[in-house]
């Protein structure tokens, strides 16, 4: 760790002077940003892999983004991304390297974690994935009674359920549309009921999976999930072999719970949940896409991380959006990041995103342990366009909070679309052009009188405009392109905790509610008396108890 990087963030030259540009420049307006310099909307552009990004539409100007690649540099934001790179443990309160990177590196890269090269293994686990996932799609694996598996139920939770989850709803159009597959995370018993209560058992595949092997929601599950198998086929343990498979790093409390850890695909401490879904973690995906899909799925990471490692900070991408989002937190007020995708396909896209983004970055002391006084990570929502247009864009338009957003949108739709419904997509398209248009430029009181709006409606029909939008658009929605999103999210997320001086890698905060759960649960159950439980906690669980009938 640089010296720099000890200095408050706040203390630092670079933040002052960016505190004091964005005084001085007082009210930015993209009108007359655009007006003085009419090729803005093509030199505000980059382009990583697939993706062409523009960011034109931003309360910024080349002397903004020249002080906030300043404060990079001061920083030392690509020193720690080479650190992480390397397998350094960045994640000093885990004592962790992190490692995610050494996912997708090529079989002959050579990443070590305490002197050992990690990427044989890394490509010894997808090989066995790859095996068993052509054995599932073929029709070779069958389960305990003979019968060839149809159905695969994911059972995990956080980055064991929304990365997968989000993948498989993304490339649809790449699955085997033959096999079922489905995603349990809720402890909520309805979520595991749901997903069963179609299918038969002897043609049903359990992925359990949880890096620690110990989160109470998986574990309950895929013991209910046990139950209901075993109960279905009239079977002892010895079904269990053929319908439940693990992904974990942790091989003894795998086999505690009877599965045959021939049946596990590891990984490692170096991989964060929320970083997970390129690892083993990526099963069901895999077997619903094919390991080909799947690999190219790992090319599209590999593009954005080697941009991210080589390219200049002026062409930088990551850099470039984890700085404007900086910019927004920190000297904006801004308490929320809107990502906006108009695809279908990418419905559980932002869901996913809020936890490598929130998970991350949603800390309130610095890598020292000092109590920041400066904004971390935003508040991440959104859901797919047009949708979100009908419920809450209003307030993205006229509302008093500046929210700035990323929208995600393709030039093609997907092939197997039938030809009417692939004519859908311009006017999905024509909707995602005019909204960032309309959050940027407004319509000013003197263009709405001119329409003849009487004077008393003129503040109403009024847009101010300036509400920033980042446009991300790539030609189709394919595997790589999907991994070259998330790779570009997840570095995004990196530069922000490296500017911000925070630990982006471990997850403390989720510590407590699950401590205190268990604690809890007894009261529930059995009325057990819970020492030093407060009063209003004490009222409400006596109120369940009555509610629940005792
Ligand atoms: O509680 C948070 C968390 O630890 C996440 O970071 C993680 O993705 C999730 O729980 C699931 O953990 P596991 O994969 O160990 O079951």
């Amino acid at each position: 760790m640089n010296a720099d990087s000890r200095t408050r963030l706040d203390q630092m030259p670079e933040w002052s002077a960016l505190a004091r540009h964005r005084e001085q420049a007082g009210e930015v307006r993209l009108r007359d940003l655009f007006a003085a310099d009419p090729g803005r909307g093509g030199a505000y552009t980059l382009q990583v892999g697939d993706l062409h990004i523009d960011y034109s539409k931003h309360l910024v100007t080349d002397e903004t983004l020249r002080l906030l690649r300043q404060l990079a540099a001061a920083r030392d934001v690509f020193g720690l991304r080479d650190a992480m790179f390397r397998g350094e443990k960045i994640n000093t309160t885990e004592d962790r390297a992190v490692l995610h990177t050494a996912l997708r590196a090529p079989r002959d890269a050579v990443v070590e974690v305490d002197g050992e090269n990690v990427v044989p293994k890394v490509h010894e686990v997808l090989d066995k994935m790859a095996g068993f996932a052509d054995r599932v799609r073929s029709g070779q694996w069958t389960g305990h009674t003979g019968k060839r598996i149809k159905n695969v139920i994911n059972v995990g939770i956080g980055g064991s359920d929304l990365g997968p989850a989000m993948a498989y709803e993304a490339l649809r159009a790449f699955t085997d549309r033959d096999l079922t597959v489905r995603f349990v995370s809720n402890v909520d018993g309805a979520d595991l009921h749901e997903a069963t209560r179609d299918l038969d058992p002897a043609e049903t595949l359990f992925v359990i999976a949880s890096k620690t092997f110990t989160t109470i929601e998986t574990i309950t599950n895929a013991t209910s999930a046990r139950d209901w198998l075993l109960t279905g086929l009239k079977a002892g343990q010895e079904a269990v072999a053929r319908h439940f498979v693990a992904l974990s790093t942790n091989a003894g409390k795998v086999a505690d719970f009877g599965i045959d850890t021939d049946n596990m695909f590891e990984f490692w401490d170096w991989v964060g949940g929320r970083y997970s879904y390129d690892s083993a973690i990526g099963l069901s995906l895999m077997i619903a896409i094919g390991p080909d899909r799947f690999r190219e799925m790992l090319d599209g990471f590999r593009i954005v991380d080697d941009h991210f490692r080589t390219a200049p900070a002026e062409s930088n991408v990551p850099l470039l959006m984890g700085l404007l989002g900086i910019w927004y937190d920190d000297f904006h007020d801004a308490q929320t990041h809107a990502v906006l995708p108009y695809s279908h396909y990418l419905s559980k896209f932002t869901a996913y995103l809020q936890q490598l983004d929130m998970e991350s970055n949603g800390k309130s002391v610095d890598r020292e342990g000092h109590r920041v006084d400066w904004q971390t990570g935003p508040v991440v929502w959104g859901t797919p366009g047009t949708n979100g247009q009908h419920a809450y864009y209003q307030l993205i338009h006229q509302g008093t909070k500046l929210i700035p957003a990323d929208f995600i949108g393709f030039a093609r739709p997907v092939d197997e679309l039938e030809p009417g419904l692939a004519a859908q997509h311009d006017l999905l398209m024509a909707n995602f052009f005019a909204q960032t248009q309309a959050l940027a430029f407004g319509k000013t009181p003197e263009e709405v009188r001119a329409e003849g709006v009487p004077e008393e409606l003129v503040p109403h029909k009024t847009f101010r405009g300036d509400r920033p939008t980042t446009t991300i658009l790539a030609r189709e929605l394919t595997p790589s392109v999907l991994g070259q999103l998330v790779a570009l999210y997840e570095h995004k997320v990196f530069v922000q905790g490296a500017v911000w001086n925070i630990d982006s890698f471990d997850q403390w905060g989720v510590e407590l509610g699950k401590v205190l759960a268990k604690r809890v649960e007894p009261a529930l159950t059995e009325g057990a008396e819970v020492p030093g439980l407060d009063g209003s906690t004490k009222a409400l669980v006596a109120k369940y108890r009555e509610l629940r009938g005792r």
